[in-house]
Formats: structure tokens, C-alpha cells, sequence
């Protein structure tokens, strides 16, 4: 029996980011919440009538309740299939290439990514159309405006789905399959990459330790990395996915994946380190006794791609958000590619993925992809690595000394100020914003400024513009400061600012990070006044 719910509405005036809506998990369960965002979401794209989704998440708290409501919910709003994940369980990556693969016409993903999980934590559900992206700003839009004016949602009252079993089953007149979450994306991964090399490279002895964070990417790693590749049992770790992620962070990271990078940093360590996030977009790479940053480890996923057998036809172009350092434009130079720096977010990388202009992309925040998929995965990036290992002999740090004295290193951190008042955090970006004309030629703690501007980004495929995107203060001496504010915390402002030093070919490639940036540091301190303006003289967290 369908009904139609008259609802008050308590998500009037919520507004969905292109990673969907992210509350707290209470908030999720308030009675008509979800309904309602569900209702929105299948308003906003044309209704949903006779169309075909997907539905999995990465298995937090109250995934399985929430996901059982929308296909009472879809079958209700006149969806003929849905392809759902075993336990209600897919990782974004997979969730994205599901879309693709079935031709659907899109997705709904629940997860809130690397937040934390549990009923006093965070919950998010987003729609992905049919390319496997995230929706764009003009369907996040037409959802906000339907949560403006919705009044009812149409729900069928039926028992639940046996969300555990394989196969197809009806719920009215709607088809349901549960499909074994790794499988498909298991084939895509043996598609581009040399299975048999990376499976001789562990059978030779090759060590590694993947933490999947109790968070979605456990079976996956499992059954990709000891099943499938022959990794010993025990490389997986933290591998069962809960509802509270062990009550941790599933932030793949050096702060919040520490007792992986204690392990890297110790004697024993195995040959190689990684980590991914709640719902398997975000990747960690660790080198034994090397932290890899995310922006090297882009360049250098770019630079060795044509190893591995989807991308031995080489690269149309790489593409990096805006704060990601320069790394990866000096292996597009070389290869003589296109590369493309974007605005922070996954979502601007779509087009240029869809236009055939860019094969791989990465952010700063752990995230790197390709354009097998329309969002960035986590293992994804480190079955590239093995790849990248198991061709070329070397061990990771040797392949990652190895592109520094090629291409020179881009040392790199980000500082985030976290829950500052939002007020001075905006105070502070609007007085950086009225000084940069005047920056150029000056000198702060002995780095003269070379330009100075705020990023605006036109986009090569639609012409859209996005303004607005961070401040940039590049120095003479290959040096650059970056000032955004987050646009996904929950308490107060986050100011992140991004540090960067180019030490060219020939030059020390071994000196300490926070060291190698300090003078960068100093000068992007005392330009923005952010020690009295923000009352903070240590940044929270450095990644
Ligand atoms: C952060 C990251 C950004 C990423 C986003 C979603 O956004 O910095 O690269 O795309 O999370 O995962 P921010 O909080 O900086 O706005
Ligand atoms: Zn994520």
C-alpha cells in the first residue's frame, strides 16, 4: 500500500552540497527528515517514475534503517529497479562505477565520507546522476528548492528488505537486486591493472599493511589484497566495517591514522603503508619511513600510470584542485599533457573526465582518481601504487626519491585553524582580499611576493564561472601560501592554509617539511595578521 505523507517539513530551508546533505545522525532520524530530502531529491531530477538507482553506503549508523526507507520510498515514487549493496554496503567508488556500469539513472550514496559515525555523529546521503558524479550545483539546487515547498512524500508500508541476501526480489511492482558489493568493482580494478604482476610481487615476499579504518573499504581490501592478490592474511587491518567505525575517524591521515604511520615510521615496518576513509574515496600512502604526501603522490601516480594496462595508452591530461602543489604540472609538462588546476572539490573534475581532457586527478586531501569512475577512490590509488611498484623494482620510497631528483621536490603542508569564530575568519580573508594589489614587491620574513590573487575558475568544458576560490600568494623563490575557508566544517570556520616550496633538481630533498616551509610560513602569517585576528599561533592539525 502506497501513502501519501502529508509531512511538516523539517528540512525547509536546508540547502545540499554537492556531497549531498550532512547533519547529525539525529537529525537524519527526526520523523519526515529523510523522507522529505528523498522526496526532494526524486522531485528535483523530473520525478522518478519507471527509472532505475542505486542504493548502498559505507555502513554507519542508521545506513541500513535510512536505506530501507528509500525503497519503500522509490518503489512508492514508481522506480522499476534498484541495485542495492549487500548490507546496504557500498563504497563510493564502487557505488559510482555500479551507476555506469548499469546505465542507471543515478545513485543514492549515504555516507558522510570521513566524519565520524554513530547516533551522536554525523549521517549524509548524496544523489550521483547518471555519469557516476556527484550532482552537479544545478540538480543541488533544484533539490533546496523542493525542500522549500514539498508538503508530502509517498512511502509504501511494507516489511523490510532482506538486505542480506543475493539475488533479485520485488517490493510491489519494483525490482530489487542485491548484488555482492566487491564484485564489479573487483573486474574493473583487474581491467586496469597487472593482477598477475602485483600477485608475484606479494608471493616474492613484498609486505604491506592497509588499514581500512573499520569503515567500507574492509571487504573490498580484503578481498582484493589477500584473496585476490595473495597478500598474507593479516595485511588488511581493522577490516569489519561498524556503525561507529571503532569510534574513530575513518580520515585516512597522518593525525587520525596514526597508529599506521607509528607503525611505517618503526623498524617494523612492512614495505609499504596505506589507509583509506569511511566510504573509500580517500587514499593514505606511506612509504616505509616516508610519509607520501597526496600531492607527490598524485605526480607520481601521473608519471607511472602507463605501467599499469588501463593507462598504457598514457594520459589526455591530470588536473589538481587549486591548493594542491605543483607536483603534478611538472609531470604533465614533461609528458606534454594538459593539466589543469581546478577549485577544491571533487565535482569540478567531472567535466574535464567527461570531456576526454583529463585521465587522472587528484586534491591535496587524500582523494585521487581516474576517469574509470566519476568520483576519486581509495584503492584505486594504492592498487596503482603496487602496480606502479611491482613494474618498476623499486621499493616506494626509492620510486618516490627517484621523482624528486627527476622533477625536483614540491614540499608541501596544510594547516588548518579549526572552530575559529566565523566572523574572524571572514574578517581575515576580506582584509587579505582588499590588500593584494599592493602585495606584489613587498617583503615578509625575507619572501618577496611575486603576485598575489584571488583564484577564479572558468571552466574549459561549459564556460561556467566559480569566483571566489582562495587567495594565492605566490613568492619569488618558487614558494606559494594559499588561504581558504573550509566549506565542509561543522562548528564555527575552518581557515586551511596551504604551504608549498619548490626545492628544484639538484637541490635538499631531505629536509624536514615544517622546516623546509617555515620561512613561507612566517611570510603568510604575518601578510594575513592570522595570529591576532584568529587569537591561534599553532594551527590545529598539519597534514
Ligand atoms: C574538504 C577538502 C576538499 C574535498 C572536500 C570533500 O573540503 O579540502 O579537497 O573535496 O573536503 O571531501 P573543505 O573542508 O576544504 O571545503
Ligand atoms: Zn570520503
Amino acid at each position: 500500500m502506497t501513502i501519501d505523507v502529508v509531512s511538516t517539513n523539517p528540512i525547509e530551508g536546508q540547502k545540499p552540497g554537492t556531497s549531498g546533505l550532512r547533519k547529525k545522525t539525529r537529525v537524519f532520524m527526526e520523523p519526515n527528515y529523510l523522507e522529505n530530502f528523498v522526496q526532494s531529491i526524486f522531485n528535483a531530477i523530473g520525478g522518478a517514475e519507471g527509472k532505475t538507482f542505486v542504493v548502498g553506503g559505507d555502513g554507519r549508523y542508521f545506513n541500513k534503517q535510512a536505506i530501507q526507507t528509500i525503497l519503500k520510498m522509490a518503489v512508492a515514487n514508481g522506480v522499476a529497479r534498484t541495485i542495492v549493496g549487500r548490507n546496504g554496503l557500498l563504497s563510493t567508488p564502487a557505488a559510482s562505477h555500479l551507476i555506469r556500469l548499469n546505465n542507471t539513472d543515478g545513485g543514492l550514496i549515504l555516507s558522510a565520507s570521513h566524519n565520524p559515525g554513530g547516533v551522536d555523529e554525523d549521517f549524509g546521503l548524496k544523489f550521483n546522476t547518471p555519469n557516476g558524479g556527484p550532482a552537479p550545483e544545478s540538480v543541488t539546487d533544484a533539490m533546496f528548492e523542493q525542500t522549500k515547498k514539498l508538503q508530502s512524500y509517498s512511502i509504501m508500508s511494507a516489511p523490510d528488505v532482506a538486505l542480506e541476501t543475493i539475488g533479485r526480489q520485488a517490493l510491489g511492482a519494483m525490482q530489487i537486486d542485491i548484488v555482492d558489493p566487491v564484485l564489479d568493482y573487483q573486474a574493473l580494478m583487474q581491467q586496469l591493472f597487472d593482477f598477475d604482476k602485483i600477485r608475484a610481487l606479494f608471493a616474492s615476499g613484498f609486505t604491506m599493511r592497509f588499514d581500512a579504518m573499520h569503515a567500507v573499504t574492509g571487504p573490498y581490501a580484503s578481498a582484493i589484497l589477500e584473496g585476490e592478490l595473495g597478500a598474507p592474511d593479516g595485511t588488511v587491518v581493522n577490516s569489519v566495517p561498524l556503525e561507529d567505525f571503532g569510534g574513530g575517524h575513518p580520515d585516512p591521515n597522518p593525525v587520525w591514522a596514526k597508529s599506521l604511520m607509528d607503525l611505517m615510521m618503526s623498524d617494523a615496518a612492512p614495505d609499504f603503508g596505506a589507509a583509506s576513509d569511511g566510504d573509500g574515496d580517500r587514499n593514505m600512502v606511506v612509504a616505509r619511513g616516508v610519509y607520501i604526501t597526496p600531492s607527490d603522490s598524485l605526480a607520481v601516480l601521473a608519471a607511472n600510470a602507463h605501467l599499469a594496462p588501463g593507462y598504457k595508452s598514457g594520459l589526455k591530461g591530470v588536473a589538481r584542485s587549486m591548493p594542491t602543489s605543483a607536483a603534478s604540472d611538472r609531470v604533465a609538462e614533461k609528458l606534454g599533457i594538459g593539466s589543469y588546476e581546478t577549485p577544491t572539490g571533487w565535482k569540478f573534475f567531472g567535466n574535464l573526465l567527461d570531456a576526454g581532457m583529463a585521465t587522472i586527478c587528484g586534491e591535496e586531501s587524500a582523494g585521487t582518481g581516474s576517469d574509470h569512475v566519476r568520483e576519486k577512490d581509495g584503492l584505486w590509488a594504492i592498487l596503482l601504487w603496487l602496480n606502479t611498484i611491482a613494474e618498476r623494482q623499486l621499493s616506494a620510497a626509492e620510486i618516490l626519491h627517484d621523482h624528486w631528483s627527476t622533477y625536483g621536490r614540491d614540499y608541501y603542508s596544510r594547516h588548518d585553524y579549526e572552530a575559529v569564530p566565523a566572523d574572524a575568519a571572514a574578517g581575515l580573508m576580506k582584509a587579505l582580499q582588499s590588500k593584494l594589489a599592493d602585495l606584489p614587491g613587498k617583503s615578509f620574513a625575507g619572501q618577496t611576493v611575486k603576485q598575489a590573487d584571488e583564484f577564479s575558475y572558468h571552466d574549459p568544458v561549459d564556460g561556467s564561472v566559480s569566483e571566489n576560490q582562495g587567495v594565492r600568494i605566490v613568492f619569488e623563490n618558487a614558494a606559494r601560501a594559499v588561504f581558504r575557508l573550509s566549506g565542509t566544517g561543522t562548528e564555527g570556520a575552518t581557515l586551511r592554509l596551504y604551504l608549498e616550496q619548490y626545492a628544484p633538481r639538484g637541490t635538499d630533498h631531505l629536509k624536514d617539511t615544517q622546516i623546509a616551509l617555515q620561512s613561507v610560513k612566517d611570510a603568510a602569517v604575518e601578510i594575513s595578521g592570522l595570529e591576532a585576528r584568529l587569537g591561534r599561533t599553532e594551527p590545529d592539525v598539519m597534514t
